[in-house]
């Protein structure tokens, strides 16, 4: 190849396709130092995969499945399962510190929607801290790789034969560079930093799906984002967590006057599908009786060993959860749309690949499976690694790229109070409306900057989508149309009248 791998992002996909790239010669770009601002160094649970004696790649595949509401690729979810044991090993042997029982098996923790305990985990809620240790730590001992902390790619440069040939980034410093590549990975993450209420870093705002539809990538599904129900809700921005984990070892969602309300809700109870959780502690908070976690009995005395960053959060806001039920609140947690690729992350754009949560390959469907995400980016970026390193050697010829407007501090917080207030957890034409004409206004003022784009398609993707399923819930369309269908938007469909423009002018 004539020019490296270029990687834009720095979690646990463009990671692992960075290692997995050897010996190719991959440039690694991360906005922030290596190891701050992508949300892998918070996830807590881990990294779900068929370890246990009593479970499948097929099971886990079914699980996938079912969770994602009548959307999920099959292919995709077998692909995602059958992967699952050799990535997590694979993960084991550079270090990251899954544990394991005294007789050699894994401890795997439980959580919503599986059918059995299949979650690989670190000291319960330390996953993703230990995982993204280990990474970096390979990653800074790989000689293949070149790592440019605080370099942020401000946009894609087209190349002269319709296809990607790198990125425009700017330097710590401030400094624009154009960087080649012969392939150029999308690493970047979520649209989470869109809401106000999230507990992803706030600057992942949908950065991968502006900068691919640029360059004419579908989005597909943008509407479907994943709404975690028991964010630790004490006004911090981004919100912690408080893991699904402690719901698998027995705590229960209660009422201010401790009535534990689940059951009524669902047969699982706190177990039931992430999204049918997420609207019940919601309903709970806007009728003001109120949610909160009680782990008093399940974990009590324990925590502080046993769930360490849970425990250091609630304390930080006043809450000490081995004697008080955890106030929590539903937050934006994980965006289930992106960028179409195919089951290798390649995006249809010549030189173009996504992985982790920026891509769409249809695992995930309406509705992600607790704990594979992290699983998602071993094994989809495992995979583009390995179609990169068979792709035919690409020679690039550069055209221009313009960087994007930026929006001022106060408006981006005027539409993230705006997108959780109405693209939230429940949504209707009027809300998504209202929306959709703040944003216009927005654009109107401060020019069509990066979050604004990102916000028109999931604004478009949730009114076009006239019916209820997984994480999109409509109270205007609340049944769930009998034949599901995916939603794919180019940038042409959010700037109809422009395009008609440019077709004319092309005519
Ligand atoms: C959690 O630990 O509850 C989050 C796991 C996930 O989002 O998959």
């Amino acid at each position: 190849m004539t020019h490296p791998i270029l990687i834009v992002g720095a979690g646990i996909a463009g990671l692992w396709t960075a290692l997995k790239a050897a010996p190719h010669p991959v440039v690694l770009l991360t906005g922030s130092t290596l190891g701050d601002g992508s949300s892998t160094g918070w996830a807590q649970g881990g990294v779900a995969a068929a370890l246990g004696p009593d479970d499948s790649a097929a099971l886990h595949a079914r699980d996938t499945v079912m969770a994602g509401a009548g959307l999920v690729d099959e292919t995709a979810a077998m692909v995602l399962a059958s992967a699952g044991a050799s990535e997590v090993r694979a993960l084991y042997d550079i270090g990251a510190g899954f544990e394991r029982k005294k007789t050699g098996g894994w401890s795997l923790s439980r959580e919503a929607a599986h059918s059995v305990a299949r979650v690989a985990r670190m000291k319960g809620d330390q996953a993703g801290a230990g995982i993204l240790a280990a990474l970096i730590t390979a990653v800074r001992e790989a000689d293949h790789i070149e790592i440019r902390d605080g370099w942020r790619a401000e946009a894609l440069l087209p190349d002269q034969a319709r296809g990607c040939a790198g990125v425009l980034a700017r330097d710590p410093e401030g400094r624009l560079h154009p960087i080649e590549a012969s392939h150029t990975v999308l690493a970047t993450g979520s649209i989470g930093g869109l809401y106000a209420v999230t507990t992803t870093p706030w600057t992942s705002q949908g950065q991968a799906m502006v900068m691919a539809a640029q360059l004419g990538a579908v989005i597909r599904d943008p509407e479907f984002v994943q709404f975690h129900p028991t964010a630790i809700d004490i006004g911090r921005d981004p919100a912690p967590l408080a893991t699904e984990a402690l719901r698998g070892e027995g705590a229960v969602l209660i009422d201010r006057n401790g009535h534990r309300f689940m059951p009524d809700v669902h047969e699982l109870a706190e177990l039931a599908p992430r999204d049918v959780v997420a609207r019940a502690v919601h309903a709970q908070n806007l009728s003001g009786a109120g949610a909160y976690l009680d782990a008093r009995e399940a974990v009590g005395a324990a925590f502080p060993d046993h769930f360490p960053a849970v425990f250091a959060a609630c304390m930080s806001g006043g809450v000490d959860p081995r004697t008080d039920p955890i106030p929590v609140a539903p937050a934006a947690h994980y965006h289930m749309g992106g960028v179409e690729t195919d089951l290798d992350g390649f995006t249809g754009v010549p030189g173009l690949w996504a992985v982790g949560e920026c891509a769409s390959t249809g695992v995930h469907g309406a509705n992600r499976l607790a704990s594979n995400s992290l699983l998602e980016g071993l094994v989809f970026g495992h995979r583009a690694a390995d179609a990169i390193r068979r792709a035919p050697s690409r020679t690039v010829k550069t055209g221009e790229a313009k960087t994007p407007p930026a929006l001022p501090h106060s408006a981006l917080q005027t539409l993230r109070a705006n997108i959780s207030a109405h693209a939230g957890v429940i949504r209707d034409a009027e809300g998504l409306s209202a929306l959709s004409t703040l944003i216009h206004a927005l654009e109107a003022e401060h020019g069509a900057a990066p979050a604004l784009v990102a916000a028109r398609f999931l604004t478009q993707g949730a009114l076009a989508r006239e019916e209820s399923r997984g994480g999109h819930s409509r109270t205007d369309f609340p049944h769930t149309a009998p034949r599901g269908g995916h939603t794919r938007l180019k940038l042409a469909d959010l700037y109809p009248a422009q395009a008609k423009l440019r077709q004319a002018g092309a005519a």
